[in-house]
């Protein structure tokens, strides 16, 4: 096994700034002092509850005569837990295993064949890079990520990754798909909220989606490192495809519940602009990723939401004298802007736009 970076690293490779990367067969092999959090930010994994879980969703009549029940499942889901499982959701098996492969292909190539797209600076909009944003943060995440913007497919496949070889053309079809797929929960979840089904297709304007494959490679030691420290979802909706490796946990009631994989199902949760725009009934609920010790673990969300320029505000009809607004309306381009100036932690985006009410301590 090869020791130091030297014996794997040509000096090309290096003014990349690919010997950050936990994926050059180097990083993961010993935890190094910028990976270890501080004692009151681990991740206590004796604490987990693995018995509960969130719910699951079977999407199988969405589209026929039991829409109401289904839409009402969601529903309950979005209000409760924020996050559930989807089954039935109509993406073929064949191109959630396409897309895994060529993930797993992705990260398991040389690290050359990887490092021209290595970038540090969050403006660049396809990237390669690893924790999430290293010039703000302090600990570094036990990850690996490839981001890249999916919609229009068309405007953006011609800058996604040239290896492997496959690598546009199955991408290319699981990004269609997730977006027909999503299409459909927004409508859904606009149902929800009682808003017409158009409602989220229109306010998100030109919309926006991107596919961000994470890479956790192994970690020698699980219980001083993170992998995806808590946080919620900037976005709108987030799909998850999280392979057969677990990891993922959300928050439930101040409490850790480990999301177990099922089969072909996705998870979803709500992101921030959902809790903006249903005016705080539907929460985006904090989450994280652990290490493991055995297994890489790839994952893959989609984050599906509105363009740059698109309006978010709590909708009308959320809003009245039992429900004031929570959040003053912004340009989704401001809200980004500040996600990504800082490091990824709780929630603390969404406090830029909350109005505090004194008669109600802020709530
Ligand atoms: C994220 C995220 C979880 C995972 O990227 O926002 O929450 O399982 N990822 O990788
Ligand atoms: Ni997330």
């Amino acid at each position: 096994m090869p020791s130091t970076m030297e014996d794997v690293l040509t000096h090309e490779a290096k003014a990349n700034g690919v010997e950050k990367l936990m994926s050059n067969g180097i990083n993961h092999l010993q935890v190094q002092d910028t990976y270890i959090l501080p004692p009151s930010e681990r991740p206590r994994l004796s604490e987990v509850s693995y018995s509960e879980s969130i719910p699951v969703v079977d999407l199988q009549d969405l589209d026929g005569p039991n829409r109401t029940r289904v839409v009402q499942e969601i529903c309950l889901a979005c209000e409760e837990d924020g996050f559930f499982q989807i089954l039935n959701h109509g993406v073929p098996e064949a191109t959630m295993k396409s897309m895994m492969g060529i993930a797993k292909e992705f990260f398991e190539m040389p690290v050359e064949d990887r490092a021209c797209l290595y970038s540090e600076d969050t403006n660049q909009r396809v990237r390669l890079s690893t924790s999430f944003n290293i010039s703000k943060e302090k600990v570094l995440n036990w990850r690996d990520y490839l981001l890249h913007p999916c919609h229009p497919l068309e405007e953006f496949i011609g800058s996604w990754p040239e290896k492997p070889a496959a690598y546009r053309e199955i991408a290319g079809n699981y990004a269609a798909e997730m977006r027909a797929l999503i299409l459909r929960l927004m409508a859904a979840v606009s149902e929800a909220l009682g808003l017409d089904s158009d409602y989220l297709n229109r306010i998100f304007g030109k919309h926006s989606q991107l596919m961000d494959i994470m890479y956790y490679p192994p970690c020698p030691n699980p219980d001083i490192t993170l992998g995806t420290p808590r946080h919620s979802d900037a976005r709108g909706i987030t799909v998850l495809m999280q392979g057969n490796v677990s990891g993922l946990q959300v928050l439930r009631n101040g409490k850790w519940v480990a999301v177990e994989p099922i089969p072909n199902a996705f998870v979803v949760n709500m992101g921030d602009q959902l809790q903006v725009v249903s005016n705080g009934r539907f929460r985006s609920v904090e989450h994280r990723a652990v290490t493991n010790t055995s297994t890489a673990r790839i994952s893959i969300p989609t984050f599906y939401g509105p363009s740059e320029e698109a309006f978010i505000a709590p909708a009308e009809s959320l809003v009245d004298e039992q429900h004031p607004a929570l959040y003053k309306g912004f340009k989704f381009g401001e809200f980004m802007k500040i996600f990504w100036g800082q490091e990824l932690k709780n929630k603390t985006v969404l406090d830029h736009f909350k109005i505090e009410y004194p008669e109600n301590n802020g709530k």
